[in-house]
């Protein structure tokens, strides 16, 4: 039999490198490859798994649905999706929600929003304001919104409406609203870039203008959701709330969906406007229903922040320049282009790590992640960084 590196190269179109590393199992914060050979997953899908891999709750959650209704399209009412809504309103702010399959979907329907709204309410405006760095997704939009060129270069001619200004820099886009602008879209930490969390002031500040000029604010939360930063939401560490906010990856714990939530004021989809085919399905959606009760039941926001000062503990002395984050989403930064080498021995030695580039490791794990595993990735990141 030919091995999945093999079959890839030859049937998949190559629009990522991947690691040499085939995963067909995982419990926990576990996961094993082909051979039998253990690893202690710190990527957990890149910050999807909240509750790492086979959780018994999602695991009965999805199989239990499978075997009841797993689709029926939107054309009709389905009881997980409108409680699943509840609970996610219940959870942030009063709004109301679009549900899709990704973040890139969900930054879309963000984008879609705004310019309707802009529409509506001021004169046609339709700029979005986003930042230098950030990551939105793969969309025609959604790329032109990331702020990082390498992404949407290629496939130029790109839309218009999108103005980008450096992150953590009020007074940038201060600068670059005109009568034309209809929204500022960000990230609360910059993920995908390294993770570059918001100074302190920042998104108060942005909230502030987002009022005094009459814009919308968009929070992309697809990463930092759902208790990957201590709190439910990372804007709830700055006491502000958003008009607009995207969720996706860690809502289903490894199912796909993805989520739109709109404020009052900035919920201006009406019947033929938007939609989605698989958006909001009864197994994505008990799924995730299944993920927030136990991330509720098992206080795992409070322990991701708390495990998350132990994770940054294990980070330092590590010889980075830099270690930052903010609960179970941080990163460190070598002076030197070590983080590629240092990712494929962690690997070889059984742990997994995300270098997001030459310099910058990530490390996204699973929610339900002990003092005991952090303990055991210490001590083989300590061995490697040797
Ligand atoms: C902040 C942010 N937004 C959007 C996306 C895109 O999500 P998806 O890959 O589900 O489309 C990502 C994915 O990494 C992300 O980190």
């Amino acid at each position: 039999m030919s091995s999945a590196p093999e079959l890839a190269d030859k049937y998949l179109m190559q629009v990522g490198r991947r690691l040499p590393v085939t995963f067909v199992r995982g419990q926990g914060c576990l996961v094993w490859d082909e051979s039998g050979k253990e690893y202690l997953d710190l990527v957990a899908g890149i910050a999807v798994n909240l509750l790492g891999h086979a959780h018994p709750a999602v695991a009965s959650a999805v199989a239990r649905q499978a075997q009841t209704l797993i689709h029926t399209s939107n054309l009709y009412f389905t009881q997980p999706q409108v409680e699943l809504a509840r609970r996610l309103v219940e959870l942030s702010f009063p709004s109301r929600v679009f549900f899709c399959n990704s973040g890139a979907e969900a930054n879309e329907a963000a984008i879609k929003l705004a310019r309707k709204w802009g529409a509506r309410n001021r004169g046609g405006a339709f700029e979005v304001i986003t930042t230098e760095g950030s990551f939105h997704g793969r969309t025609l939009a959604a790329v032109t919104a990331g702020g990082q060129a390498k992404y949407s270069d290629p496939f130029k001619p790109l839309p218009p409406g999108f103005v980008h200004v450096a992150y953590n820099d009020l007074d940038a886009i201060k600068g670059a609203t005109t009568d034309r602008t209809v929204a500022v879209m960000l990230e609360p930490v910059m993920g995908e870039i390294g993770v570059i969390p918001a100074r302190e002031g920042y998104l108060e500040g942005v909230r502030a203008w987002c009022d005094e000029r009459d814009l919308l604010l968009i929070l992309d939360e697809v990463q930092t959701g759902l208790g990957r930063t201590g709190r439910w939401f990372a804007h709830q560490h700055h006491g502000i709330t958003p008009d607009v906010m995207t969720l996706a990856k860690g809502l289903g714990g490894g199912v796909p969906i993805g989520a739109c939530l709109a404020a009052p004021r900035a919920d201006v989809f009406e019947p033929g406007d938007h939609g989605s085919t698989f958006g909001g399905n009864p197994l994505a959606c008990t799924a995730s229903l299944a993920v927030l009760a136990v991330v509720e039941r098992d206080g795992l926001v409070g322990h991701a922040a708390e495990m998350g000062e132990l994770l940054r503990s294990a980070l330092d002395g590590l010889g980075a320049k830099e270690v930052r984050g903010l609960g179970l989403m941080q990163a460190m930064e070598f002076e030197e282009a070590r983080a590629k080498p240092f990712q494929q021995a962690c690997l070889d030695a059984g742990v997994v790590v995300n270098a997001v580039d030459d310099h910058t490791v990530r490390f996204v794990p699973p929610l339900i992640i002990s003092p005991e595993e952090i303990d055991r990735a210490h001590e083989v990141m300590t061995a490697v960084a040797r």
